[in-house]
């Protein structure tokens, strides 16, 4: 194990403690249930109408844009929130859809497909639809039937995506070609490929050969893992233990760079680690590991409190050993992590780990109720409190932030404003609050819908804003992304929601684990 002269301490003020309570309770909110159910109805009714089969809604435009291929990511992404909300006209009209979709043809314009985005959308979803319907937590009349057509296409599509990592090395090509002559090919000028899009594919192509008793799935993901796991190269690859580069060459599996973090690129990687543990202990067990060396070098090395506010935990990021290779830089991507942490916390019974990751959703909550709108910023900045302020790695903020970073503890950099309708810090929301049952976490999450309804609400749906710190969230930008359905919505909608089967537990019987896209797939061996 490696040692480090200096360690950064965590700053675990308003944090309670969770793992002692076996039997939480939950608290249900009709109104707020009701709220979001409309939100949802608005956005599909948008969509439908003036976009379906079409990818997304522009909402403004009352138009619509291929983004991902021409296949209906909407509608496909938005089915499991749908059922989830027991809204079965629209769960009727997706399965109609999916059923016509022909995976092998895109859009004009749309021809890349990315192996990533269409597993953790497209793939995903079905499996989750899947799911459910041959679930016994969730049948309605047709669910065996809609089951059968949903899974057939879900085997087109990884059939089609197979392709992807007929490499040297096995991992992946990302972008593909499907509709060539010759069928699906890859785009072979791509010679490497990232930590996400290469380890975030084998909890739903696992399952897909767990459903269909059919192991090829499994093993092309797992193979193309087995590099994430086992750095071949560790002196570029894993500058800390367990933290890993960002990009692998594809031709011999190993790491190019020393650069990462818990944001976008590298992100999901880490978060499905303890989900594949969550999926199967017995298969996974070396995934835990993984995950808790992750986590253990990120409590260790990358948290960071802000010199403005050293009550503040945020994560930090790196482009290679050592605390002058640190950034104080983090994103509305990276906020999933606090809700992972947690739920690796209460898989492996580590009050630490909950605690810390209670710290990291405090401080996202923190972005969000800093600004003018509410809502929080695609990035920020901050100055580490415990590293030298003349580090060149430690730049003070800009003029114009100071006397916003001195109450906020970050810093917008100039364009980085701008809110997608992202999921991360609501998801996080979501986890605290199952792992605790403090209803604090409630009302932030019903705080957050609110002024993102109130912000984003553009034309006959919701769109992304430029600035979260302007009044009016700046301008819209005319597009609603199929994730606004299959995880702001479905994690606004849970956090307010009564028990069922399918919410993340705080004691040892989830029966149900999330794909990073917030699709829900029955874990391995539960029964039906
Ligand atoms: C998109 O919508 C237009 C207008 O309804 C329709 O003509 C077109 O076939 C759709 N394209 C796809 C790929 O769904
Ligand atoms: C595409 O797949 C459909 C079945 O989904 C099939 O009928 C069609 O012939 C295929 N088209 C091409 C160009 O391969
Ligand atoms: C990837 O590996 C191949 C084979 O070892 C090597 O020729 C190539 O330069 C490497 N590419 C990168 C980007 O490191
Ligand atoms: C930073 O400030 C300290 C104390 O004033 C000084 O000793 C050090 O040389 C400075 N470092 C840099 C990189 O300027
Ligand atoms: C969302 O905000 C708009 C604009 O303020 C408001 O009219 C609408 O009632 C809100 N949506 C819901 C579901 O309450």
């Amino acid at each position: 194990m490696l040692s480090y002269p200096w360690t950064v301490a965590v700053a675990l003020s308003s944090v309670s403690s969770a793992l002692a309570a076996s039997s939480i309770s939950y608290v249900s909110h009709p109104e707020r249930l009701e709220f979001v159910k409309e939100i949802f109805q608005r956005s599909w009714d948008g969509y439908y109408k003036y976009a379906f089969p079409n990818d997304s809604l522009k909402p403004i435009s009352r138009s619509y844009m291929n983004d991902r291929n021409g296949w209906g990511a909407s509608a496909v992404d938005a089915i499991s929130t749908a059922l989830v909300m027991g809204n079965q006209d629209v769960v009727n009209q997706i399965v109609d859809h999916i059923r016509t979709i022909q995976f092998n043809q895109t859009a004009q314009g749309a021809e890349q497909v990315s192996l990533f985005e269409t597993t953790i959308r497209y793939l995903g979803g079905m499996v989750s639809a899947y799911d459910f319907m041959t679930s016994s937590a969730m049948s309605y009349g047709d669910a065996q039937t809609d089951a059968a057509v949903i899974l057939e296409q879900a085997i087109n599509l990884a059939d089609l995506l197979s392709v992807a990592f007929d490499t040297p090395s096995g991992v992946p090509i990302n972008n593909l070609i499907f509709n060539g002559p010759a069928g699906p090919v890859v785009d072979d000028t791509q010679t490497t490929n990232g930590l996400a899009t290469i380890g975030t594919l084998v909890l739903e192509w696992t399952r897909l050969s767990d459903i269909t008793g059919d192991p090829k799935y499994a093993e092309l993901t797992q193979v193309a893992e087995d590099y994430l796991l086992n750095v071949r190269n560790p002196q570029v690859g894993e500058p800390y233990p367990g933290l890993v580069g960002s990009n692998v060459n594809v031709s011999n599996g190993n790491f190019v760079d020393s650069s990462g973090a818990w944001t976008g690129g590298t992100d999901s990687f880490y978060e499905y680690l303890i989900k594949m543990y969550l999926y199967d202990t017995d298969r996974f067990a070396v995934y835990k590991d993984r995950w808790i060396a992750a986590v253990d070098s990120s409590m260790e090395y990358l948290a960071s409190s802000p010199s403005s506010r050293p009550d503040l935990t945020f994560m930090a990021g790196y482009r290679g050993y050592g605390k002058d290779n640190l950034v104080f830089q983090s994103q509305h991507l990276a906020c999933f992590d606090g809700g992972n942490i947690i739920l690796g916390g209460l898989v492996l019974d580590r009050q630490d780990y909950v605690d810390f990751g209670l710290a990291l959703v405090n401080g996202c909550h923190d972005t969000y109720i800093s600004t003018y709108t509410g809502i929080g910023p695609e990035i920020f900045n901050w100055q580490d409190s415990k590293l030298a302020p003349n580090a060149t790695n430690n730049a003070p903020a800009p003029s114009d932030y100071t006397d916003f970073y001195e109450k906020a503890g970050f810093w917008i950099p100039s364009g980085d404003g701008t809110y997608q309708l992202r999921p991360e810090v609501i998801e996080s929301y979501y986890y605290a609050y199952r792992a605790t049952g403090d209803t604090k976490y409630q009302d932030w999450a019903w705080d957050a819908i609110q002024n993102i309804n109130e912000t984003c609400i553009a034309g006959v749906g919701y769109s992304s804003i430029t600035d979260v710190n302007a009044p009016g969230g700046g301008s819209k930008i005319d597009a609603q992304e199929s994730f606004w359905f299959a995880e702001v919505l479905k994690y606004s909608y849970l956090i307010q929601a009564d028990d069922a089967p399918w919410q993340v537990s705080a004691d040892h019987d989830n029966t149900w684990v999330y794909n990073t896209e917030a699709h829900p797939f029955k874990i391995s061996g539960k029964p039906i």
